[in-house]
């Protein structure tokens, strides 16, 4: 079954290089050395001193996952705690009202299906107009995001406020999920994104800690 994630995911990074004329930009804008690891300009980032109350809000699932075997907390989660940690932010765990299976090749099974039966988000986000800027979090599925994602962002009104993406992934990188929030949500500004590779969040803590504070310092979040 690896096998045939292995071969899937080549397929996602192949047709993200074809579709659209180019290697996809998350490969090469801004990158740090670490190729596990990158952090892409994007046009609308407000690179202005950043203030207001900020949400990191993720989605994240434990259990079997690609390259990292059963894994006790999801690797977007490890990110997203160490983003809140660092900026100071409340945090938002994004839950299905169905649980998900904790195996992999079943998780394949229900990711494909939600594609055409959205899922519903099990908890609500309390006062999201306090909130100026959302750091959100998510791991690429089928080279997207997860449905869940496209479930939450149309449940509230974004509308003049930075989102900021980060994913986790098995080797797709941002697969040019910032654009697909950016379209989602026309009247947000969208900032720059962040993709780590789910293997180094889950086994290489300190190098993922010291990405995020270094992505964080260069987009104007750092402390
Ligand atoms: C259903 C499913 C589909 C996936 N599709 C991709 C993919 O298209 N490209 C990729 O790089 N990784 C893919 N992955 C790997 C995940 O993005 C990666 O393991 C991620 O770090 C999991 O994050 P989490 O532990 O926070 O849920 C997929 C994983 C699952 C479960």
């Amino acid at each position: 079954m690896k096998k045939l994630l292995s071969i899937m995911l080549s397929a996602f990074l192949y047709m993200s290089v074809t579709s659209c004329g180019e290697a996809d930009s998350s490969s090469t804008a801004n990158s740090s050395n670490n190729t596990d690891i990158q952090a892409v300009n994007s046009e609308k980032a407000d690179r202005s001193s950043p203030d207001g109350k900020i949400l990191v809000a993720y989605f994240s699932l434990a259990g079997e996952q690609y390259e990292v075997g059963v894994i006790e907390k999801g690797n977007t989660e490890i990110v997203a705690e160490m983003i809140a940690e660092t900026v100071g932010a409340d945090t938002f765990k994004i839950e299905s009202t169905e649980e998900y299976p904790t195996t992999y090749d079943g998780l394949l099974d229900i990711s494909k299906k939600e594609q055409n039966d959205p899922p519903q988000i099990a908890n609500t986000v309390d006062n999201i107009s306090d909130y100026d800027t959302i750091f959100l979090g998510y791991p690429i599925w089928w080279g997207d995001t997860p449905t869940i994602i496209k479930v939450f962002l149309q449940s509230y009104d974004l509308s003049g406020k930075t989102i900021i993406p980060f994913c986790t992934h098995g080797g797709s990188g941002l697969s040019g999920t910032d654009k697909t929030i950016s379209e989602l949500c026309p009247d947000s500004t969208i900032g720059e994104s962040l993709a780590i590779r789910g293997s180094t969040a889950q086994n290489d803590r300190d190098s993922t800690k010291e990405s995020v504070t270094k992505w964080l310092e260069e987009t104007g979040y750092g402390v």
